[in-house]
């Protein structure tokens, strides 16, 4: 008689008010008083509390619910009925369950457990209600990054996974065995994406990308999704304004569709209502003088660590673009400031609330000569950058282009402290599994 009952999802569910169906799920939580069952049942789309009464059922299946463990697999049918009470608004007045297995004792419980514990259990943790929002959210924050970029009339175009020569220096190279040569993982898919925006204007690409960071910080991953876009003649005020409209996007949609995993969250929103356009753009010398204000030594020529990203986004309550840093800290692709050859036309976004650098790039060098003294300045193999020089010798143009880490945008977004619970299985420093 349940056969043909018709499967629903827990966020559709205000669709089916007083009708039957059926949800396939497990069982998340449950309490019983002596004559009902409350079940939370989550089907991986929410959570409904299940009622089922013990003059609803069968007797039998009745006693086996008082035992079911959590996590077990269920299958509940019923009807939808209105409750103002629930955080979704409805719950499900059980007219039978099937049990799919008996859970055995499921390591997460309800008490407080370590981190290096969840991280174990990532694999289980993943079930829980904060996780689920936050990778809910990745996702929509995927899409709002695609969206903007195919709606503005880019080409997504896949850059490499295995590379022969590095991007972002030498020092954080992923190596392996390919065939009788060595090949890295890739970095970045910016030199790619160059060659790409000589042959399509606009293009970006979006990928996981490989760092073997030594870093044990809140903000560094092994393997992290970057999108990068790649303009033809764009300049470094135009990369900034594409930078700022692109982030303003991204982050009003999240708020517009994400809202109920937001506050799942507990996340404040009000910083993020107010990221609208414009965002302050500041220089790195401007940068060197609110640092040295706030009471931290600092160097003229060094690239900002994590300390002094946190200091410098705390004195702003929206992301801030930091352009011109030293042309020495930078890599070698970057263009310098023609004005003052001992600056990188180059940029960084650094997010509010002290999450660091969401965003890195800047305008390229085009001068064929010009790189060619860079490649050497950076002790790099030219052989290996021949293809990429062709970009200069071939039709040489202005272009730029920048990449945001998806993962440190949605900690920020989120209001997560740690970039490990903003991807579904982090790779860290000291973790490759599960
Ligand atoms: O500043 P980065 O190194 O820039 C590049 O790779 C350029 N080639 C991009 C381009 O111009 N097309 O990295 C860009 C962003 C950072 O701002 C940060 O958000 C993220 O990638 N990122 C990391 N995220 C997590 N873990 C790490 N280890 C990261 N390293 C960089
Ligand atoms: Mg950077």
């Amino acid at each position: 008689m349940y056969e043909n009952c018709k499967q629903a999802y827990i966020s559709e569910i205000a669709q089916h008010k007083d009708h039957d169906v059926c949800l396939k799920g497990w069982l998340y939580n449950k309490r019983s008083s002596g004559k009902l069952h409350f079940f939370q049942v989550r089907d991986g789309t929410g959570v409904i509390q299940a009622v089922v009464s013990k003059s609803d059922v069968d007797l039998e299946l009745f006693k086996a619910g008082k035992k079911l463990t959590q996590e077990s697999s269920i299958i509940v049918y019923g009807t939808v009925v209105e409750d103002t009470r629930s955080k979704i608004g409805y719950e499900l007045q059980v007219k039978h369950f099937e049990i799919v297995q008996e859970a055995q004792e499921y390591p997460i419980g309800p008490k407080e457990h370590g981190v290096a514990f969840l991280m174990d259990n990532r694999h289980l943790w993943l079930r829980s209600l904060k996780q689920n929002a936050i990778l809910k959210i990745r996702s929509e924050l995927i899409k709002a990054c695609r969206d903007y970029f195919d709606e503005s009339g880019f080409v997504l175009l896949d850059t490499p996974i295995f590379t022969p020569s590095a991007c972002e220096g030498t020092t954080n190279l992923f190596e392996v065995d390919y065939f009788d040569t060595k090949a890295y993982l890739t970095q970045s898919g910016q030199l790619y994406n160059e060659a790409c925006a000589a042959a399509f204007g606009k293009v970006y690409c979006f990928g996981p990308t490989f760092r073997a960071e030594k870093s044990k910080t809140r903000r560094h991953l092994t393997e992290f999704w970057m999108i990068e876009p790649e303009v033809a003649y764009l300049e470094l005020d135009g990369l900034i304004d594409l930078a700022e409209d692109f982030v303003t996007y991204i982050v009003a949609r999240v708020l517009e569709k994400r809202k109920d995993e937001l506050e799942i969250l507990e996340r404040d929103t009000t910083m993020l209502e107010n990221i609208k356009k414009p965002f302050p753009r500041i220089s790195y010398d401007e940068a060197i003088g609110i640092l040295q204000k706030a009471g931290k030594e600092v160097e003229w020529g060094e690239d900002f660590g994590g300390d002094e990203e946190t200091v410098l986004s705390e004195h702003f309550d929206k992301p801030v673009f930091i352009h011109r840093y030293p042309a020495k800290c930078k890599a070698f692709y970057m263009k310098t400031d023609r004005v003052n050859e001992k600056l990188s036309l180059c940029v960084d976004m650094i997010g509010p609330e002290g999450y660091g650098e969401l965003i890195g790039g800047g305008q390229r060098e085009d001068d064929l000569e010009m790189l060619i003294n860079r490649i050497k300045e950076h002790n790099l193999p030219q052989e290996h950058f021949e293809w990429y020089l062709d970009i200069r010798r071939y039709g040489t143009f202005p272009h730029a282009g920048f990449g945001l880490g998806i993962e440190r945008t949605l900690s920020w977004i989120c209001g997560i402290h740690h970039v490990r619970e903003t991807i579904p299985f982090p790779r860290l420093l000291d973790r490759l599994t599960p």
